[in-house]
């Protein structure tokens, strides 16, 4: 396998959100080495430079270099892909959906000749539909091909929390499942501060509120900041991912992977607690669902599902 020590991190895509996953890790110190690598050549060596600077500057030996062809984006233990158009006007859904997936297509491609025992961590929307063409394209054992959404998502709903109560923050355990979209599934039953159970501090309707706030919370940034998404918060979900997958601490992260029958659903991808470690998702936890839960799980698969479908119409997979 590898010939060399320490721990390389790829990252294709180095717009907002892969750049402040790479500054994250970089000021940590979380890996020997992080290669960025974007279309915008140029732009990306600026930026590893300013965050190997970065890194120096606060004694970490964390090295942030550029990949100017995926060729060079070699033997990495973790790839992270945030490449991907954002929409433009004028565009569906499902323009996005067939551009994105051309994208990440020919990333995987890449990833799957340089980097060929990398654990895959997809970060490019729509995402639970991504993670399924990164698995079905890449081929790599399921484990090694998830997706980041429920720890930003879950992130989301803990401030929403605390922002109703005026205390308890970094002591708020939210929990969130099923597809990064319209249709997530909040579980404020699996949500507690500092262990007291959600309902036992707020009233109901606050609660609903806090689940839709939620579900719309990436929506309200993209509102406030008028030219782009979130970053900050998806960033940092990003980096907690592959910390984890470094240092192999098999903690529990709500990630998006391919279901082999679990929560009675197979070949699809979904939002499900996971045990995180070396290997990826090295084991998928199935919490007891209420017949409220079952059925809004059941529709946010559907809407990924509709996804695959198109993609599948589109014969996108066609050629394999
Ligand atoms: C977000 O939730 C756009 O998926 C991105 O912020």
């Amino acid at each position: 396998m590898h010939n060399r020590k320490g721990k390389r991190v790829g990252i294709v895509g180095a717009g907002n959100v892969g750049s402040t996953v790479a500054y994250s890790l970089a000021v940590q110190g979380a890996c020997h080495e992080i290669i960025l690598r974007d279309n915008k050549v140029e732009i990306a060596k600026g930026k590893a430079l300013d965050m190997s600077q970065a890194a120096q500057s606060i004694r970490s030996h964390t090295v942030v270099t550029v990949a100017e062809t995926m060729d060079q984006l070699k033997d990495c233990d973790i790839v992270v892909i945030t490449a991907g158009s954002p929409r433009l006007p004028g565009m569906s859904r499902d323009d996005l959906l067939l551009i994105n997936a051309k994208i990440m297509k020919e990333v995987v491609q890449g990833v799957k000749e340089h980097s060929p025992e990398a654990v895959i961590v997809v970060v490019s929307n729509p995402l639970d539909a991504m993670v399924y063409v990164a698995a079905k394209e890449s081929g790599f054992p399921l484990n090694r091909v998830i997706g980041m959404a429920g720890v930003l998502d879950s992130a989301r709903m803990a401030h929403f929390i605390h922002e109703e109560l005026g205390y308890g923050a970094g002591q708020i355990r939210a929990s969130v499942m099923g597809g990064h979209g319209d249709d997530m599934v909040p579980l404020p039953r699996y949500s507690t501060v500092a262990g007291v159970p959600l309902a036992d501090v707020i009233p109901q309707e606050k609660i609903d509120a806090i689940v839709e706030r939620t579900k719309n919370g990436g929506a309200e940034i993209v509102k406030l900041l008028g030219n782009g998404s979130a970053y900050y918060a998806p960033g940092k979900a990003t980096s907690i991912m592959v910390d984890a997958i470094l240092k192999d601490t098999k903690q529990i992260h709500p990630t998006a992977v391919m279901l082999e029958g679990e929560y009675g659903y197979e070949g699809i991808v979904s939002g499900v607690p996971t045990m995180i470690g070396a290997n990826g998702a090295e084991k998928i936890i199935e919490v007891t669902l209420n017949d409220l839960e079952k059925s809004q799980f059941a529709k946010s698969v559907a809407s990924v599902q509709s996804l695959v479908d198109t993609l599948n119409k589109n014969n996108f997979f066609g050629d394999q």
